[in-house]
């Protein structure tokens, strides 16, 4: 197929591009050669390069300045995805779109699947639910793919950050009531190229697998133990560690539809992190 990707220089699309050329040809836009919150530029775009699928990497990720930018992440997570909806159904393609686990509130208490109703607590959250319904208005065939605590290529993630901290400070204070399921963009990766090949279209949850859930406090530790760092990573609750945006207390996503609809099973969480350690 020939995929083309927005927001080619996020960490997301870094990672899931060389997965996916080993099939597939790549046609790459970064966000200077397409801002997806221009309408009339998203769809020349499309149209001129014809491309059979488009991977909408492209988001606005800020979650806590999201609070008081809300026009701008409304902007880019709703109204750009409504764009490339557009485009893509004038075009007659799928869009497979990524979306996030802060669409929950977190007061299921047990994880999440794709038919459970969401509710999210943030700027955020919510701006990314708008390019969620956008799409489910405007479309019939895509992928929406909602994942969690993403880690990959670049500086700025929770794995990179723990490091980098335990380095420089010696003690590191992390959430301890915040359960989540952490994911590699690599292991997103080959569930995305998976999921793009099937055919099978509609909401997928897609993650590392951690059981029921791994606090980002236990987290931490796991990172800075198979990294081989004496630091000590101090526990503290949401309250104490206060910041701008509401995150959800429990946000584990559930899979399993993923597995039985196109045969993605997940990643162990300790493997894929050993793997992206070892890269490092
Ligand atoms: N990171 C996580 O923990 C996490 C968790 C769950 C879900 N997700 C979702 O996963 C997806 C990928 O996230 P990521 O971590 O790879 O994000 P990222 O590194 O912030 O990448 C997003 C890319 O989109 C670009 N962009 C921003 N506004 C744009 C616009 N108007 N038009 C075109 N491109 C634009 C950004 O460019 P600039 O940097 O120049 O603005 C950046 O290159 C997003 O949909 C995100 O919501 C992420």
């Amino acid at each position: 197929m020939k995929i083309l990707i927005t927001g080619s220089e996020g960490m997301l699309a870094r990672d899931l591009m060389p997965v996916l050329k080993e099939n597939h040809e790549m046609m790459p836009l970064s966000k200077k050669e397409m801002d997806i919150t221009q309408k009339d530029a998203v769809i020349k775009n499309i149209k001129s390069s014809a491309p059979d699928i488009v991977i909408n990497c492209a988001a606005y990720t800020k979650v806590d300045t999201a609070e008081e930018e809300s026009v701008s992440a409304f902007q880019v997570n709703g109204i750009g995805v409504q764009n490339l909806a557009i485009a893509c159904t004038e075009m007659q393609i799928p869009l497979c779109h990524i979306s996030t686990d802060y669409v929950f509130d977190g007061r299921k208490g047990r994880p999440y699947t794709p038919f459970d109703n969401t509710n999210p607590l943030s700027v955020y959250g919510e701006s990314k639910l708008a390019g969620e319904r956008y799409i489910q208005w405007l479309m019939n065939k895509f992928y929406i793919v909602r994942t969690s605590g993403l880690y990959g290529r670049g500086d700025n993630n929770f794995v990179l950050t723990i490091l980098r901290l335990a380095k420089e400070q010696q003690s590191v204070k992390v959430v301890t009531d915040q359960i989540c399921s952490p994911t590699s963009t690599l292991s997103l990766s080959a569930g995305i190229k998976k999921l793009i090949e099937s055919g099978n279209f509609g909401i997928y949850h897609i993650t590392d697998d951690s059981g029921g859930g791994i606090s980002w406090f236990n987290y931490a530790r796991e990172i800075v133990s198979m990294a081989g760092i004496s630091a000590d990573i101090i526990p503290v609750t949401s309250e104490e560690f206060s910041r701008p945006a509401k995150r959800p207390a429990y946000s584990v996503l559930d899979t399993e539809i993923t597995r039985l609809a196109v045969g993605y099973a997940p990643e162990k969480r300790e493997v894929a992190l050993k793997k992206f350690l070892s890269l490092k």
